[in-house]
């Protein structure tokens, strides 16, 4: 189902001897007892779904889908990046599904919300508002607009409250006493953090109102954490991937990952990454700096640097070989364009032989490493198995340099600098 291929990594995993490192590290995940580990409750969190609120979720998403066309998510960060990287790579970024998510509250764009604003005045449409302090400013401003078109549209401010949907942390923060106002209010729980709750109603409710299948997403997240649930480096690919990128820097003296994918429909997912390993490992003056490209369009604007530039970085490059749709060349009896060589050949055999140039010519003549991370397809299942798969190699990752992967200091330094302009008390 997915393979990691370390053959051009250039990196030899025997060398590191960090067995016994990764073994220890893999207790103090599991067992909870790392730097920041009230914030680990993400690790076994596939197997302890509350169900409950799960039907709930369901239940309200079908509510959703019945009474209105649109769902504002309102979030910005971790409150935003899963929902929608999981939205784009399984739906594409023109669906046909009359039903959108349009998300909010991750600018301060006046530009950006009002044209938003304008959009929703022609919909008919529920908000979700994701915070898991309810404190974050861009996301607190996206929902006083947004909830008051609302009840403008609605006429009846108790009536609104039925198209509003809160999910925020179990007790604290200046959302969750709106329950008490009668809100639906769902649960990020406390030993959660953002970038590593997209399996949480944070998650699951704007996707079940997408109509995807989050019991599957789940199913994926949960046979990832039972397959990397293992000590042995030789058996868990999900450390060797964290491994290998360790050595890359330690080694090979890189700094950059750089997260290729070849649709542009996947680039949120890369967004999700960069989130994931930038504010988990960037802190102490170490970590990777995670960047990232999608082919074969950038290809034609930093590929020239990729190959022959400043050798700071190393692909990981996510190739799906089955797209979710694909089209036919068609013949053309003048053939101006000379493509008449591709006629009948359908575009994911175009694109799967520009990934193999790329990378022939990146790994062996621009010597930089490459890992490939390949699956069949992207569906609910493989995803929820990939994006697990991610924030394990992560925490694997950020714990190899002894480093918290749960908090995020340096994020308060602009907002406090923000504030003291602003004005705020
Ligand atoms: O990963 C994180 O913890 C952050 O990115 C937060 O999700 C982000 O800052 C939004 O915070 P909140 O959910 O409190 O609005």
């Amino acid at each position: 189902m997915m393979k990691i291929n370390l053959t051009h990594s250039q990196i030899d995993l025997n060398e590191l001897n960090l067995e016994e490192k990764v073994q220890k590290i893999d207790e103090m995940i599991t067992k909870k007892t790392g730097a920041g580990n009230d914030f680990l409750g993400w690790v076994d969190y596939p197997l302890h779904v509350d169900q409950v609120e799960l039907k709930q979720i369901k239940e309200d998403a079908k509510y959703v889908r019945e009474h209105f066309d649109t769902l504002v998510v309102c979030g910005i960060g971790g409150s935003y990046l899963g929902a929608r990287a999981v939205y784009e790579a399984l739906k594409g970024l023109y669906p046909e599904d009359p039903f959108k998510i349009i998300f909010l509250g991750q600018t301060f764009s006046g530009t950006y919300i009002e044209q938003v604003l304008r959009v929703l005045k022609r919909r008919k449409f529920a908000i979700n508002v994701i915070s898991k302090s309810g404190t974050t400013t861009e996301t607190s401003i996206a929902f006083r607009l947004v909830k008051k078109l609302l009840v403008e549209q609605i006429g009846d401010e108790e009536e609104a409250k039925k198209a509003i949907f809160i999910t925020t942390d179990k007790e604290k923060g200046l959302l969750r006493p709106l329950e008490k106002d009668g809100y639906r209010t769902y649960t990020l729980p406390s030993d959660i953090g953002g970038r590593y709750s997209v399996f949480t109603p944070v998650g699951l409710f704007p996707l079940a109102c997408a109509n995807i299948d989050v019991d599957a997403l789940l199913l994926g997240a949960k046979e990832a954490m039972q397959l990397y649930s293992n000590p042995s480096l030789k058996e868990n690919s999900c450390y060797q991937y964290a491994l290998t990128r360790y050595a890359m820097k330690e080694k090979l003296a890189k700094q950059v990952e750089l997260f290729v994918t070849y649709e542009p429909h996947y680039q949120m997912l890369s967004e999700w990454l960069k989130q994931l390993f930038g504010e988990s490992e960037g802190k102490d003056h170490l970590g990777i700096y995670p960047a990232s490209c999608c082919f074969s369009t950038d290809l034609h604007s930093l590929g020239q640097f990729i190959q022959d530039g400043n050798p700071l970085l190393f692909e990981t490059i996510i190739y799906i070989d089955s797209p979710l749709h694909d089209v036919t060349i068609a013949k053309d009896e003048k053939d101006e364009d000379q493509l008449n060589y591709l006629a009948g050949k359908n575009l994911a055999f175009v694109n799967e032989k520009a990934f193999l140039g790329t990378l022939d010519a990146h790994a062996n003549s621009g010597n930089v490493p490459c890992i490939v991370i390949e699956l069949d397809k992207l569906d609910e299942r493989t995803l929820g198995h990939l994006l697990y798969f991610f924030m394990r190699a992560c925490a694997m990752a950020c714990y190899l340099l002894d480093i918290n992967p749960f908090n995020q200091p340096g994020v308060e330094v602009y907002k406090k600098n923000m504030f003291k302009l602003l004005g705020k008390k």
